[in-house]
């Protein structure tokens, strides 16, 4: 199945949404396969935003993501890219609808709590940036044919 790439940036460990976050992706029934807290530096910054390089807030969003630690996980479900994007709402939180992560969350571009990969080819590289393939667990839920409609054996 689909797999992204999300990631709690600084504020949202600052400001104790870890869990709330967390949560929201687990109810869903996304299905988390990978975890870690980290912080990053600067080379890492520039190749995790590489397409951003040049543009104007390119050195605010690396001070900001390196300001401090953040949590990266994979997620791992049907349409996971377009699901984790959807319930993260659209980059300014001022525009993000209420019920969306940043929605709910946030008042400020700059600051908008969580990352989302936005194509297979980004979660693809992002999830390669971030884990070794032994980071990455496959595993069961007994829930998934409650989720996903399949009908159990
Ligand atoms: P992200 O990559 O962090 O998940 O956010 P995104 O796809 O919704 O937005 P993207 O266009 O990739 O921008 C990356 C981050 O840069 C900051 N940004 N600031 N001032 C601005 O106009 C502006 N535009 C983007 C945001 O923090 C955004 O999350
Ligand atoms: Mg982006």
């Amino acid at each position: 199945m689909e797999k992204t790439f999300v990631m709690l940036k600084p504020d949202a460990v600052q400001r104790n949404l870890i869990g709330e976050v967390i949560g929201r992706f687990e109810k869903k029934g996304l299905k988390l396969v990978a975890l870690k807290m980290l912080t990053i530096d600067q080379e890492m910054a520039n190749q995790h935003y590489n397409e951003h390089v040049g543009k104007p807030f390119f050195d605010d969003l690396v001070s900001f993501i390196t300001s401090g630690p953040v949590v990266a996980m994979v997620w791992e479900g049907r349409q996971a890219i377009q699901v984790a994007r959807k319930m993260m709402g659209s980059t300014d939180p001022q525009e993000a609808p209420t019920g969306t992560i940043r929605g709910d969350y946030g008042l400020f571009t700059g600051n908008n709590i969580v990352h989302g990969s936005d194509s297979p080819e980004s979660a693809a590289r992002e999830i390669s940036l971030f884990f070794s393939q032994k980071e990455i667990i496959s595993y069961k839920k007994c829930a998934e044919p409650w989720i996903y409609g399949e009908k159990t054996e």
